[in-house]
C-alpha cells in the first residue's frame, strides 16, 4: 500500500507523506554524501543480495535480539541507510518504524516497503516528534558518530524509549590507540571537502586498481594493516563475499569513511556515563559493530 497524504498529530503537527514516507524533514542536509551513498549501493549490504549472513551476524550478535516472535512490540529503527537491518527488523513481527535524516530512506522503503508492519519516514534523531516513551525498543546501529552530537543522540534515543524497554546502539570508539583505520582521519579534512560525486567517480575508477595491491600488502604478517593503511582502502578480502562484491564493497566503505560530515567516535567511560546519566543499571557496552555497542534496558 502506498501511503500519500498528510500525517497529523494530536499537538497539531501536520507533515506530508510523500512516497509511501511520512516527511518530518525534507532534505538530505549534511547527510547529502549518505543519500548518495545509499542510492548508489542499494542492495550491497542485503544478505540476500550478496549471500553472505554478514548482516544477520551482526544484528543478533550485536543486539541480543530474537530473528522472530517479538509480534506485539512497536521497534524504532533510527538512520536506516539502505535498510538493511530493516528487513530483519520486519521479520521480527514487531510493528517497526524506520527512519534517516536523508532521503536514504527511499531506498529502503524500495526494498522493504513490501512488510505490512514497517512504517517509513524522514527525520532527524535529534529532532524527533515522537512522544517520550513511545517504543518498547530503539535499534540504532551504525549512526551517531555522523551525527553532530552523539550524546545527544543518546539522550533523544533514550527520551522516545518506554520504561523497560531496549535500547541497542553502536557508535565509533575514541580508544586512544594508533589503529590503521584512523589514517582515514588524516584524509578527510581534503575528501569531506570534496566534491561527493567527483569522490564517488574516482573511488570507482581507482579501487578497482587499487584492491589487489592492497590486498597483497595488508596480507604482510604484522605490517601489513600499517602499510596498507597510508591509502585508504576498505578491503574485506578476509570474508567470504564474492570477488566482485569485495570490490563493490570496498567502494562503498572507503567513501563511507572518507565523505560523511561527521565523524564523531567516543570513549567507553563517555558510553558508561551516558548509560548512568540515563539512571540505566541494567546496560552492557562492549567492543562490536563499527566500534562500541551498547545495550540497555531503561530503568
Ligand atoms: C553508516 S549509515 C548506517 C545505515 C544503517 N544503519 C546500516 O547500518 O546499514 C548512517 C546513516 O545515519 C543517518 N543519519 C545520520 N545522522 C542522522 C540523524 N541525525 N538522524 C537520522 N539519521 C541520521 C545517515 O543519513 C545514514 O543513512
Amino acid at each position: 500500500m502506498q501511503l500519500e497524504g498528510n500525517c497529523l498529530s494530536a499537538s497539531g503537527g501536520d507533515w506530508p507523506i510523500d512516497g509511501g514516507i511520512v516527511r518530518f524533514r525534507s532534505s538530505d542536509g549534511y547527510n547529502a554524501t549518505f543519500a548518495k551513498q545509499w542510492k548508489a549501493f542499494q542492495l550491497t549490504q542485503y544478505d540476500e543480495y550478496n549471500k553472505t549472513a554478514l548482516t544477520r551476524n551482526r544484528f543478533l550478535k550485536e543486539t541480543g535480539w530474537p530473528a522472530s516472535g517479538l509480534d506485539g512490540q512497536l521497534i524504532l529503527e533510527a538512520g536506516c541507510g539502505a535498510g538493511r537491518f530493516t528487513r530483519l527488523l520486519a521479520g521480527t513481527g514487531a510493528k517497526v518504524l524506520s527512519f534517516d535524516y536523508s532521503s536514504a530512506v527511499e531506498v529502503s522503503r524500495e526494498q522493504n516497503g513490501s512488510f505490512p508492519n514497517v512504517a517509513f519516514a524522514q527525520a532527524d534523531i535529534l529532532a524527533m516528534p515522537f512522544a517520550d516513551g513511545s517504543f518498547d525498543r530503539v535499534f540504532c546501529h551504525g549512526v551517531i558518530q555522523h551525527t553532530p552530537d552523539p550524546a545527544a543522540a543518546f539522550q533523544a534515543l533514550n527520551r522516545v524509549l518506554r520504561r523497560g524497554g531496549l535500547l541497542s546502539f553502536d557508535v565509533y570508539h575514541r580508544d586512544g590507540r594508533i589503529r590503521p583505520w584512523k589514517s582515514k582521519y588524516l584524509w578527510r579534512p581534503i575528501t569531506t571537502r570534496m566534491n561527493p560525486d567527483r569522490l564517488l567517480s574516482f573511488l570507482e575508477w581507482f579501487i578497482p586498481k587499487w584492491l589487489p595491491i592492497d590486498t597483497i600488502i595488508k596480507r604482510i604478517p604484522l605490517l601489513g594493516n600499517y602499510l596498507g593503511a597510508v591509502i585508504p582502502c576498505w578491503n574485506y578480502f578476509f570474508t567470504d563475499l564474492e570477488p566482485a562484491d569485495k570490490v563493490r564493497w570496498a567502494i562503498m566503505d572507503t567513501f563511507d569513511a572518507l565523505a560523511p560530515t561527521y565523524d564523531l567516535p567516543v570513549t567507553r567511560s563517555e558510553v558508561v556515563k551516558w548509560f548512568r546519566s540515563a539512571g540505566y543499571t541494567n546496560f552492557e557496552v562492549h567492543e562490536g559493530g563499527t566500534g562500541l555497542v551498547g545495550n540497555g534496558t531503561k530503568p
